[in-house]
């Protein structure tokens, strides 16, 4: 029998503190008009406090499982996409599972920069697939404020802090519904256009992300324009089928370019990066949150999920929901 995995849930988190443009302005050489004219980032939320990435993990998975109607003690795994862990171990997820009061599970963190989340969810989906779990919940949990330097302004003023969750369900009658494929890729030769210079294990432990900014534009949208086409013909669909593209939000350039490939209104996109900037893993499940509470995306429709990263790493999502 056909089993396949249903979104059931979804929530998110973001820290209280909002930092603008402006504010940004008063300690770099950028402006508002800069930012808001190459990436269309208006603004982007902070931690503060004692708001990290197991907090935001933890809040953004629990309000997934209240949507969902799901008690902890159901779910089977958790898997959190981060880049940005507040200890190499336990696992971010492992955290989570105890915050959450799962007990008879299992978790790992996935590394995969701004992918993720997709690497996650067809982690997810393949655990599900393969009849080792029954509910999963996926989780980007992100805290690029720690790795920024914050005296580049060609990358701090690109990225935002923040957590958001799915949880997938097992269903042996699925119809139509559910994840209906994902799509991974990672090309090792470029690894120097996005990195983070530093690691545990290393004499100096600070890393700081760097970037060559343009040439990840390039590849930015030849290969999520390819990975989008490959999502829709292994599902024999076109992108007139999608109801909603949900695309990593790192610059509003990029995602324009790969909806302007697929030929879609950009009334058909959900954009959050005026006001999230790019939270790397969380992006997606973020989008997807506020687009489901809002109401524009529905039981029925088809949305097409597609990120890029460091590594570089990339991939595309084609889920029913
Ligand atoms: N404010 C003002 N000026 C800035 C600036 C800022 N925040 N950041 C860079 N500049 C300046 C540069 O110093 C450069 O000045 P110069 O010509 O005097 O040397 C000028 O703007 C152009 O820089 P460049 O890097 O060529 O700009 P760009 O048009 O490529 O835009 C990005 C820069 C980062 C917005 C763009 O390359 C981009 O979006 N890349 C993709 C990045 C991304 O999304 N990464 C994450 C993927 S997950």
């Amino acid at each position: 029998m056909t089993i396949r995995s249903m979104l059931v849930g979804v929530g998110s988190y973001l820290p209280e503190k909002i930092v603008t443009n402006d504010e940004l302005s008063e300690r770099l050489d950028t402006s508002d008009e800069w930012i808001r004219g190459r990436t269309g980032i208006g603004q982007r939320h902070i931690v503060s406090g004692s708001e990290n990435a197991v907090y935001m993990a933890s809040r953004a998975a629990q309000r997934a499982l209240d949507f969902a109607g799901i008690d902890p003690v159901d779910v089977d795994a958790v898997i959190v996409a981060t880049s940005t862990p507040d200890q190499v171990f336990p696992a971010t997820a492992v955290r989570v599972l105890g915050d959450l009061g799962v007990t008879n599970g299992f978790g790992f963190d996935v590394a995969a920069a701004c992918s993720g989340f997709i690497y996650a969810l067809s982690m997810a989906d393949a655990f599900i697939r393969a009849r080792n779990a029954k509910c999963v919940v996926v989780i980007g949990s992100e805290v690029y404020s720690r790795i920024l330097d914050w005296s580049d302004r060609g990358t701090a003023v690109l990225f935002g802090d923040g957590a958001g969750a799915v949880v997938l369900q097992a269903s042996e009658d699925p119809g139509e519904r559910g994840v209906l494929s994902t799509h991974l890729h990672a090309d090792g030769s470029t690894g120097d256009l996005l990195y983070i210079d530093g690691a545990i294990g290393r004499p100096d432990h600070t890393g700081h992300l760097r970037m060559n900014g343009r040439e990840v534009f390039r590849h930015a949208v030849a290969k999520l324009a390819s990975s989008v086409d490959e999502a829709l013909e292994t599902a024999g669909l076109a992108a007139s089928d999608v109801s909603w593209l949900v695309p990593h939000q790192a610059n509003i350039r990029i995602i324009e370019g790969v909806a302007r490939k697929l030929q879609m209104p950009m009334e058909k996109v959900v954009v959050t990066a005026d006001r999230h900037a790019n939270t790397s893993a969380a992006s997606i499940p973020l989008a997807l949150d506020e687009a489901m509470r809002d109401g524009r995306i529905k039981r029925g429709d088809l949305v097409l999920m597609e990120a890029l990263g460091g590594g570089l790493t990339w991939g595309s999502a084609l889920v029913r929901i």
